[in-house]
């Protein structure tokens, strides 16, 4: 499947603390275990050049940039890993696995300062223009999500410091994108022990890949 013409493109979504960086890493071990080429990524990052950017976005005071001017940050990232490290992965005939992509920026930058999404929208499809082939929304609770996050909290300003209550808009503006984008979303219930949903991700994606 792989190595033979155009790769596939999956990422994962999800509130912060649902468990998408743990299930990234789970899928791309069985994935190279059963023979395909994977290149494991995550936004905002995945190139040199997105990894600066993430610094100027996730650190330092989160008032510094106007909602506008952080969606052309979130976006020069994108564009910048998108040339840079997935484009040439598929290429190449590569499953590339993505810790966050554009749904990220229409939920966080298109519902969290006003209603934005127009303009996410109008800058993606200038700029960017291009959905993954599958998207996996890990899907739970926000309450127990951020118990989860709450433990590893480092030195970037994430956005769940905005709290419960925007981290429930989050989670219902992701399950309404899963219905906008039905074809290419499959919502997983991340409340489970990490290998039940590890389970399901890798049945999901198997099949995708089929
Ligand atoms: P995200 O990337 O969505 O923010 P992570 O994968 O970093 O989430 O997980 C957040 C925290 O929760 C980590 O400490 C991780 O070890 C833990 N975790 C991940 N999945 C589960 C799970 N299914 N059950 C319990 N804890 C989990
Ligand atoms: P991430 O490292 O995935 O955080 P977490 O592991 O807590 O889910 O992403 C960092 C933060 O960046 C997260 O709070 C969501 C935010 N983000 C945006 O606001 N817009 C975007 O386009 C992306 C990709 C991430």
């Amino acid at each position: 499947m792989t190595g033979t013409g155009r790769g596939i493109f999956v990422t994962f979504e999800g509130i912060d603390g649902s468990g998408k960086s743990t299930q990234a890493r789970l899928l791309a071990e069985a994935l190279r275990a059963a023979g395909h080429d994977v290149v494991l990524t995550r936004e905002p990052g995945g190139s040199p050049g997105a990894e600066e950017i993430r610094r100027l976005v996730l650190e330092g005071d989160p008032d510094r940039w106007s909602a506008e001017t952080e969606i052309l940050l979130f976006t020069a990232a994108r564009r910048d890993h998108l040339e840079r490290t997935i484009e040439p992965a598929l290429a190449a005939g590569k499953v590339v696995i993505c810790d966050r992509f554009a749904d990220s920026t229409r939920m966080y930058q298109g519902l969290s300062r006003g209603d934005l999404r127009a303009l996410v929208d109008q800058l993606h499809s200038l700029m960017i223009g291009r959905e993954p082939d599958l998207t996996v929304l890990v899907d739970m609770d926000p309450e127990i999500g951020l118990a989860r996050a709450k433990g590893r909290k480092g030195t970037e300003e994430r956005f769940e410091d905005f709290g419960p209550e925007l981290q429930r808009r989050m989670r219902a503006g992701f399950l309404s994108l899963a219905k906008e984008y039905a074809s290419r979303f499959r919502v997983i219930d991340g409340a489970r022990p990490v290998e039940a949903v590890a389970e399901d991700v890798l049945a999901t994606v198997t099949a995708a890949l089929a």
